[in-house]
């Protein structure tokens, strides 16, 4: 039973105010969770509560969301048995009263949602991936790596907002990080030798400003293959567009213009631009390869590429499962990513992913760019058998943390853990 909830302004991985909320059980145990925050975020995003005072980290505070903790959602909650996590969420919900969790803030709830879960897993004496999975839940997930930042969270001339690398080819998991790892410090290597930067992006993945996607690319191969790995057997590639940050107002939907190289694309180009790269490199998945809301343009692009590559949707579905049911019913992608604090609740989480997984639908849990050290995502991953991680470089603690919390979850699973490797694709590989 909830007997207590206090909400604080903390800080997140960029410097600006998230929340964190406390639950605190009847018998004693604590349950604590941190509310992530996007720099490229979807229009269709739950609305993420902030205070706008202009004197106070520049409008960006947190301290209304994290009195909202202490009071309303904490009144709404108290007396509930926090393991209903359905229960919980739907109380939550009701003290919000509004579609897009404007009024007390979807960061708010989602740290509370997240504490209530924590804290009866502490009081079963589970694991977070148990509590949330069961006893089948024994899946690691293949990281898909961010070793190379652009679009929104670097300031170097590259467009494309991510490039990921995932070690397919490995046993476990354990190797899996340990080979991407090498191909980190071996592309830090090759940069370095040609005097391009080595600072990192928000995500941890280097920063250099390459000329585009072809540079970008042919050097990420290279690292591969400096740290003794094949492309395309030991490691694909996957790509995040983010192409909602593409929108050309001027021209409208269905055009893009590329805000650093100043490139223009209509929707039917840019998917040309992707079946091409798709087919010269071992690109196995493009995220938000055109715009959240291109959907004629989405089908279009599953239609040419999605026995191929796995297409992910992010600011398209937004982890919403309304918006992901409209995608499942026209055929527009065939794979969601999965934040929660795009929709704001546990519950709504899983129940997206268990849409997605009913529907065939590959599934990818991911960190947002601005992270904190909760690790949530990492126990999510396996509780859902989820079979893809999106979590950033092996750089930045706030990405480590993730890893490392799967390191300690396969070793607990011992032989019952499983690494699927390319099957972790719905796509045939
Ligand atoms: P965001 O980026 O957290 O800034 O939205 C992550 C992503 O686009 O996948
Ligand atoms: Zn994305």
């Amino acid at each position: 039973e909830i007997v207590q909830v206090t909400g604080r302004e903390i800080l997140d991985s960029r410097g600006n105010p998230t929340v964190e909320a406390e639950v605190r059980l009847a018998g004693g145990a604590l349950g604590r969770g941190c509310a992530p925050s996007g720099a490229s975020t979807g229009a269709f995003e739950a609305h993420e509560l902030r205070d706008g005072e202009p004197g106070r980290y520049a409008g960006k505070g947190a301290r209304r969301a994290a009195e909202n903790i202490s009071t309303a959602l904490a009144r709404a909650v108290t007396g509930l048995d926090a393991a209903d996590t359905y229960k919980v969420d739907a109380a939550l919900r009701q003290a919000d009263g509004t579609p897009e969790k404007s009024r007390l803030g979807a960061n708010a709830i989602l740290a509370v949602s997240i504490a209530a879960c924590r804290a009866a897993a502490a009081a079963q004496g589970v694991p977070l991936y148990r509590f949330l999975g069961g006893a089948a839940a024994t899946r690691l997930p293949v990281p898909m790596m961010n070793i190379l930042n652009g679009g929104a969270h670097a300031a170097n001339t590259v467009d494309t907002q991510e490039f990921m690398i995932m070690p397919v080819g490995a046993p476990t998991f354990q190797e899996g990080l340990r080979m991407c790892a090498e191909v980190y410090h071996a592309l830090a290597g090759l940069l370095k030798a040609r005097g391009l930067a080595t600072a990192v992006g928000d995500e941890g993945g280097f920063a250099p400003d390459l000329s585009g996607d072809d540079e970008v690319i042919e050097t990420l191969l290279a690292a591969i293959q400096k740290a003794g790995y094949t492309p395309g057997r030991d490691f694909v590639l996957a790509i995040d567009a983010a192409a909602s940050e593409w929108k050309d107002p001027a021209k409208g939907p269905g055009h893009y213009k590329l805000p650093k190289s100043g490139t223009e694309y209509t929707a039917a180009e840019l998917i040309d631009h992707w079946e091409a790269l798709a087919a010269q490199y071992p690109i196995r998945s493009i995220e938000d390869g055109l715009d959240e809301e291109d959907w004629a343009g989405w089908k279009e692009m599953t239609r040419r590429l999605g026995g191929r590559v796995q297409l992910v949707g992010d600011d398209l579905f937004v982890t919403n499962p309304a918006r992901l049911a409209q995608g499942i019913g026209m055929g527009a992608g065939n794979a969601v990513l999965i934040k929660l604090n795009q929709i704001g609740t546990v519950s709504e989480t899983l129940e997206t992913i268990h849409m997605a997984q009913k529907a065939g639908y590959g599934v990818v849990v991911s960190h947002r760019s601005g992270e904190t050290e909760d690790t949530t995502i990492a126990d999510l991953a396996v509780a859902l058998n989820a079979g893809q991680i999106k979590t950033g470089a092996p750089c930045r603690s706030e990405r480590v943390a993730k890893y490392n919390q799967l390191l300690r979850i396969e070793q607990t699973l011992g032989p019952a853990a499983v690494y699927p490797g390319a099957g972790a694709f719905q796509i045939p590989l």
